[in-house]
């Protein structure tokens, strides 16, 4: 007989409220039944970031809104869903609150079981839903809040190689995009003025390639930008159309090698353990760079490991990806009660030291 398993996810640990319906079963691939994301960014524009109290207010309005049309996008009701699955941190702590309260009153309504996800958990188990890829592989996370190299062993171990020791790599795109008036987020303009570039015009630090181990560091890159424009504003009154491509082609080249580099290192460690099927999988806005993409996709293939990277909706912030690891978590037995707890840091890595600072949109973990 067929086993089958429809869980609904919820997700508001930042500035995306997210309700999905997830279903799997062990006769055939994983499948999405909805996938609803309303977004905040208009009602947070011109604050130049997340302001966290009105984005828990905003989680709090649409989250229902969010369910109700989850369930009836996947032609659902409650009677249908085996779990409730909700992102219970790292993040920021009103909006975790927000989505963990309206899980807990879902539950305790339809009776259902309750599982909290770790965030980060979500984005790394995507690429078992979306490529089915078996445990171990080694996924980089790149986007404006997270930078880290994590081993998957299982739902629940993961071991985190390195990670950013100051801006996450998307943080550093919007920033250069800032410096250079162009429009946010700063990822896609940068790529593509830097399409018309000269990436050697200007020297860019590469930072940390001296040091061993896979941390990255990328705040440099932007101090380095800044310098360079203001020499140029000094020397000719602004910036040409070809400066700022030079300045956006010589930026993305520093944050392609940086990462390039750094994959290197973590692949060689992870193939230390000579998984039978070795692939690296790549998550988050910041792989949307062809570029960068291309760079860690030929490094990959070059080692002989499979290359990864899920569609974008599904490595942005997203509730499928909660949706399905609270599969993960159900189909191991790991259901919580209602006294699950939201949290703003939960490091996915309890042994390795935690990691400092906060992105743009909160904690790193
Ligand atoms: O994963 P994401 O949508 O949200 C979180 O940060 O959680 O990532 C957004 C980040 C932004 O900083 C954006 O500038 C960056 O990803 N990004 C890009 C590109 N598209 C989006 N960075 C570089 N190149 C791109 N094409
Ligand atoms: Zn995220």
């Amino acid at each position: 007989m067929t086993q089958t398993l429809t869980i609904l996810g919820l997700e508001s640990s930042c500035d995306d409220t997210a309700a999905a319906v997830v279903r799997w079963s062990d006769q055939s691939a994983p499948e999405i039944l909805s996938s609803i994301v309303a977004d905040q960014t208009a009602i947070h524009a011109n604050f130049g970031g997340v302001v966290p109290e009105i984005a828990a207010r905003a989680h709090t309005e649409k989250m229902d809104y969010c369910v109700e049309a989850a369930l009836q996008k996947a032609d659902v009701d409650f009677s249908d869903i085996d779990a409730i699955a909700v992102t219970a941190g790292p993040g920021l702590i009103g909006g975790v609150i927000s989505g963990t309260m309206c899980a807990k009153g879902l539950s305790a309504g339809t009776g259902l079981p309750l599982i909290g996800v770790n965030h980060l958990a979500g984005h790394a188990l995507t690429p078992r839903m979306t490529d089915q890829l078996s445990f171990p592989y080694l996924i980089l996370l790149i986007s404006g809040g997270h930078c880290q190299f994590l081993i998957v062993n299982s739902e629940t171990d993961f071991v985190r190689l390195g990670g950013t020791i100051d801006d996450a790599p998307g943080e550093a795109f919007d920033k250069t995009a800032r410096l250079l008036g162009l429009t946010q987020p700063g990822g896609p303009a940068v790529e593509q003025a830097a399409k018309a570039g000269h990436p050697d015009r200007f020297a860019f630090p590469r930072p940390l390639l001296d040091r061993p181990g896979c941390d990255m560091s990328f705040s440099g890159l932007k101090t380095a930008l800044l310098r360079q424009r203001d020499a140029l504003v000094a020397q000719n009154g602004g910036i040409s159309a070809e400066d700022r491509a030079d300045l956006c082609a010589g930026f993305q080249s520093a944050v392609s090698d940086v990462l390039s580099e750094k994959s290197r290192r973590a692949l060689d460690e992870y193939l230390q353990a000579q998984p039978s099927e070795p692939a690296f999988a790549v998550a988050g806005g910041v792989a949307a760079n062809t570029a960068i993409r291309d760079a860690l996709r030929t490094l990959a293939e070059n080692l002989g490991v499979k290359f990864v990277a899920p569609p974008l909706h599904l490595c942005t912030d997203n509730a499928a990806m909660i949706a399905w690891a609270g599969i993960e978590r159900y189909r191991a037995g790991l259901v919580d009660d209602l006294s699950l707890s939201a949290r703003p840091r939960w490091p996915l890595d309890t042994q390795s030291a935690s990691m400092l600072g906060s992105g743009k949109k909160g904690p790193k973990a």
